[in-house]
């Protein structure tokens, strides 16, 4: 059965996208057959994946996105899938095992104008397309924007997992804390929507600290967060088992620069034991590691 992971904070620019283009490349490589979800209309992850000019003409025809599937009748989410995305500029497969449902710009349109029946909200409509074909893989991980609104509820609803990318500032907590509020309201207004086999609610399982200059002390924010969790994990608004991540990533200009070149850091940079893609990959390793079935 698949792992299905949702990467959301409330703040934006915490390097949500980074961490899950970085993050699936690294499980990737590892053997496992990962689909990546691109839920932020912004487009990055997709645009970073495909490449600009590629992505173009996706977003140019308005169909093949995930957007597709909330337009009655134009397209199933299976027929949305890229397979093996990540190519050389002659179009040769580079990353075997990891695949992509790409976003585009319309994808806004669905927080207003979704005219599905009122019966099927968004996420239910894609839930029940993705359990279609969801057994081909083992990771399935969802980059949401800033907010759980109709797209990232999609991700949310659907998913077991919810891991939360931060940088070690007061506005991250600030994210976290907001998120943890409008997961529950989430959870509460989708409870009739859930089906048997669904399993419990996607419960928050971690936090992931992101972009650390070397040099910086994150000790207070990494304590200041630590309390917030032990007080949600008291309250049981996040899983009992939820942690800091000891994976935390580096600060690296690599980073950036891997998107100008449309691939993952692990395919710019050969790991070496002392480099950003190390973090990636121990970051991986702990997501594989820490699966467990506890509920609330
Ligand atoms: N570890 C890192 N080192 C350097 N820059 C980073 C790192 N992670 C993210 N960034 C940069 O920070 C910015 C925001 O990251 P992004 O992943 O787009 O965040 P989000 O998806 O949360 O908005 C981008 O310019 C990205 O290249
Ligand atoms: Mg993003």
């Amino acid at each position: 059965m698949a792992r299905k992971i949702c990467f959301v904070n409330y703040k934006g620019g915490v390097g949500k996208t980074s961490l899950i283009v970085n993050t699936a490349a690294c499980l990737a490589q590892k053997g496992f057959r990962v689909l990546l979800f691109d839920f932020d209309t912004q487009s990055n992850a997709s645009i970073w994946l495909m490449r600009l000019d590629r992505w173009n003409k996706l977003n140019i025809k308005g169909e093949g996105s995930v957007y597709s599937i909330f337009n009655p009748g134009t397209a199933k989410l299976k027929d949305c899938l890229i397979k093996d995305v990540v190519k050389s500029k002659t179009g040769d497969p580079l990353l075997p095992g990891l695949d992509l449902v790409p976003t585009t710009f319309n994808l806004v349109d669905l927080e207003s104008d979704y005219e599905g029946d009122p019966k099927t909200p968004p996420y239910l409509l894609f839930h029940q397309q993705l359990a279609e074909f969801e057994s081909d893989y083992d990771y399935i991980v969802f980059d949401c924007p800033p907010n759980i609104l109709r797209a990232s509820q999609c991700g949310v609803f659907t998913s077991n997992e919810i891991l939360v990318p931060a940088n070690p500032d007061a506005l991250s907590l600030i994210g976290f804390t907001l998120l943890v509020e409008k997961l529950m309201l989430f959870h509460r207004r989708s409870a009739s929507f859930r089906v048997s086999g669904m399993g419990t609610p996607a419960q928050i399982k971690g936090i992931i600290f992101n972009s650390i200059k070397a040099n910086v002390d994150i000790e207070v924010p990494k304590m200041r967060m630590q309390l917030r969790l032990n007080q949600f994990r008291t309250q049981k608004r996040v899983s009992p088992k939820a942690k800091i991540y000891q994976a935390q990533i580096r600060d690296a200009t690599v980073v950036r620069r891997a998107v100008t070149l449309g691939l993952p850091v692990n395919m710019v940079v050969k790991g070496s034991d002392d480099s950003v893609v190390s973090d990636y990959n121990k970051l991986a390793g702990e997501i594989v590691r820490h699966e467990d079935t506890t509920t609330f």
